[in-house]
């Protein structure tokens, strides 16, 4: 398939765009946390070849993404709680999920009785939702199994000859994909955490949970969200976590840099005190928002070093850093290693 690049997104080319979803092909949009493969969400043919250009299996449903809260109404059962929401976080960086009409395809919701909304706030986005007049599905646009994109350059890679249009707009501004939420009656719980945090959801939902899957690993057949239970955000190399006390860390990483062909991910306050060979950094250790906007294009830049493993930092779970902690372990397979038994 021949893949048009959009390099300009001013309005002639939007419109082309928009009636590429219209006409059931793929586009893949920008967004402000990743880049989105989109669809039209109520065409059921172009809903599976969404699933098909990213080799993604089908029991991982979509989210639906509108250009305003108040669409929401036509695909889901909203309640007040989710307005209140919408008042205070949409358009951004928040995926909702409610119980789903009738209207949306099984092949976006993967059988289950709930769909997940989401406003981006990203213009070229929200330009492209209101212009096709359809709800746009769209998974991250990435190959199954990699880091989400968080470039043009990132998408070209992935999704080049596989879809109709891309996009180019720009760099992310956020770089990790949306907090995902589930509302039970008038309570809630993160199934995905993202830029907006526990601490600012608990302001307007109290008694919000987090769900076990955020921090443990999930294998069960029921996990609450689907796209929990795979290996996700990896790069071709393992990757390992490493735990413990700063000096421990640095020498567990200069020791591991003089023996193996090892990769390191670390914090920009790190990088002078190890080997300069094979080291990256994703911000400084008390920057979580510069964690998120690096991880992924770090990740992926791994690929290009022919490193055979990867040891990476631990960022704190606080704040946006849950949301860090959450991708980095699950490319980490869960591995963590302890950096004062450095036989291991
Ligand atoms: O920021 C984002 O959310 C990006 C941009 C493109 O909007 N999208 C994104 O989509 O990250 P995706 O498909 O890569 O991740 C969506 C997550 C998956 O883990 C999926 O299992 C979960 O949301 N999900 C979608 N619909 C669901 C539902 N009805 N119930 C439970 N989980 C759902
Ligand atoms: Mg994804």
């Amino acid at each position: 398939m021949q893949t048009l690049l959009i390099k300009e997104a001013n309005k002639e080319n939007i419109d082309i765009a928009a009636d590429i979803i219209k006409n059931g092909g793929l586009v893949v949009m920008p967004t402000e946390t990743v880049y989105g493969l989109g669809a039209n969400a109520l065409d059921k043919n172009a809903v599976t070849n969404v699933y098909k250009a990213k080799g993604r299996p089908m029991d991982n449903p979509l989210i639906v993404h509108l250009s305003t809260a108040n669409d929401a109404e036509k695909y889901a059962y909203t309640n007040e709680l989710f307005y209140k929401l919408a008042d205070r976080f949409m358009p951004g960086p928040l995926t909702v999920i409610l119980p789903k009409k009738d209207i949306v395809p099984y092949e976006v919701s993967c059988g289950l009785d709930t769909v997940a909304i989401r406003v981006p706030s990203n213009e070229i986005a929200h330009r492209l939702i209101e212009t096709s007049g359809c709800p746009i599905a769209a998974p991250s646009a990435n190959l199954s199994g990699k880091p989400s994109p968080t470039s043009f350059a990132h998408v070209v890679e992935d999704m080049n000859g596989r879809v109709d249009a891309i996009i180019d707009g720009g760099e992310c501004d956020i770089g990790l994909e949306s907090t995902v939420i589930i509302i039970k009656d008038e309570s809630a719980e993160i199934l995905r955490p993202g830029k907006i945090t526990y601490e600012e959801l608990k302001e307007i939902i109290p008694d919000i949970k987090i769900n076990s899957a955020v921090k443990n690993q999930c294998t069960d057949e029921k996990v609450a969200s689907p796209g929990m239970k795979y290996r996700h955000y990896a790069p071709s190399a393992p990757v390992f976590l490493v735990e413990g006390n700063d000096n421990d860390i640095i020498n567990f990483f200069k020791t591991k840099q003089q023996t193996e062909n090892c990769g390191i991910l670390c914090f920009s306050e790190d990088e002078e005190l190890l080997l300069s060979k094979n080291v990256l950094t994703f911000g400084r250790s008390d920057d979580e928002t510069s964690q998120a906007h690096e991880l992924f294009d770090k990740l992926r830049r791994f690929d290009n070093m022919n490193v055979e493993r990867i040891y990476a930092r631990i960022p704190s779970d606080k704040g946006v850093g849950l949301a860090v902690y959450n991708r980095l372990i699950r490319a980490a397979g869960f591995d963590i290693i302890k950096a004062n038994n450095i036989q291991e």
